[in-house]
């Protein structure tokens, strides 16, 4: 695997290969990689003829400067995983080979940043627009692959391609879980001993609370969850909602005529925890 510190160097290297009309597939990442991050350079591997990852901690999508600090980083690690699945090509830049000085770009994601993530951390989707944005227009990778663990975050990709009319296909792969259900995270290596097994609840409540959707309705199933969720130790409810799984518009009632999808996000202990479960 080549790993490269500025996209000018990655972008010659591309360039060559696109004159030889070979495919590329793009996986951004903030590094401190998983079997989540994996399965999709796998996916990229199965449909592109190469693949390029990329690990960067992107400062403008942290809401809080703590959180940055304390996110996971383990780069040695992540370059011998990368080596493992076969990767060839890892950019690994600094933050001055992003963001130029002076550098300011915003986006209008509409209602999709006004709901669950967006309303919780304002400003995140539009640091992840900037950043995305930079590695699509800089890389122009034929295939983009992003988790549906980040629901929205792909949502809000896909509307990014559409408004600056990129010709890049946004690939959304399924989530990997650890085998308790606890989606897999870079968040998860914060968590302690005690905490992670309070985390292995959420899948849990997940499922039930889908259920509780199924039989009763929505209402019951959102009394359901901020019920038990105030009794875990350590656990606060961020947010649980049922919404439209291809507009995220809010449900009140179940079934709608469009397929339904519940979205979640916790904190447990200081760590802030997100999955989803389509009905
Ligand atoms: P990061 O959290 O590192 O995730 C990188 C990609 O891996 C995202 O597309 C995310 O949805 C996917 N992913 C994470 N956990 C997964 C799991 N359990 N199963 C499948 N895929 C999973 O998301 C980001 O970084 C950033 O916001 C980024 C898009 C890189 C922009 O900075």
């Amino acid at each position: 695997m080549l790993v490269f510190k500025t996209l000018i160097e990655l972008k010659d290297c591309l360039n060559e290969l696109r004159l030889g009309k070979k495919t590329i597939g793009l996986i951004p990442t903030m590094g401190a990689l998983h079997d989540g991050h994996i399965s999709l350079i796998n996916y990229s591997k199965k449909v592109c003829d190469y693949t390029v990852c990329s690990i960067f901690i992107n400062p403008t999508q942290f809401t809080n400067a703590e959180d940055l600090e304390r996110y996971p980083r383990t780069p040695e690690k992540d370059i011998e995983l990368l080596e493992k699945a076969g990767c060839n090509f890892l950019y690994m830049p600094q933050v001055e080979d992003i963001y130029p000085k002076n550098f300011s770009r915003t986006f209008d994601f509409g209602y999709l940043d006004s709901i669950l993530e967006g309303a919780s951390r304002p400003g995140h989707f539009n640091g992840v627009g900037q950043v995305v944005s930079i590695l699509l227009e800089g890389i122009k990778p034929d295939k983009a692959f992003f988790g549906s663990k980040d629901y929205q975050q792909v949502m809000v990709v896909k509307s990014l391609v559409k408004q600056l009319s990129l010709p890049i296909e946004i690939v959304s792969c399924p989530i990997l879980r650890e085998s308790d259900g606890l989606a897999m995270s870079s968040r998860n290596k914060l968590l302690s001993d005690k905490e992670r097994i309070t985390a292995s609840q959420v899948p849990l409540l997940m499922s039930h609370a889908n259920k509780i959707i199924k039989a009763k309705g929505i209402k019951e199933a959102k009394r359901y969850v901020e019920e038990t969720v105030s009794k875990i130790q350590h656990m606060t409810l961020d947010y649980f909602e049922v919404c439209n799984a291809h507009t995220l518009e809010k449900l009140e009632f179940y079934p709608a005529t469009s397929p339904a999808i519940s979205l979640i996000a916790v904190f447990v202990g200081k760590v802030r925890l997100i999955d989803n479960l389509q009905l």
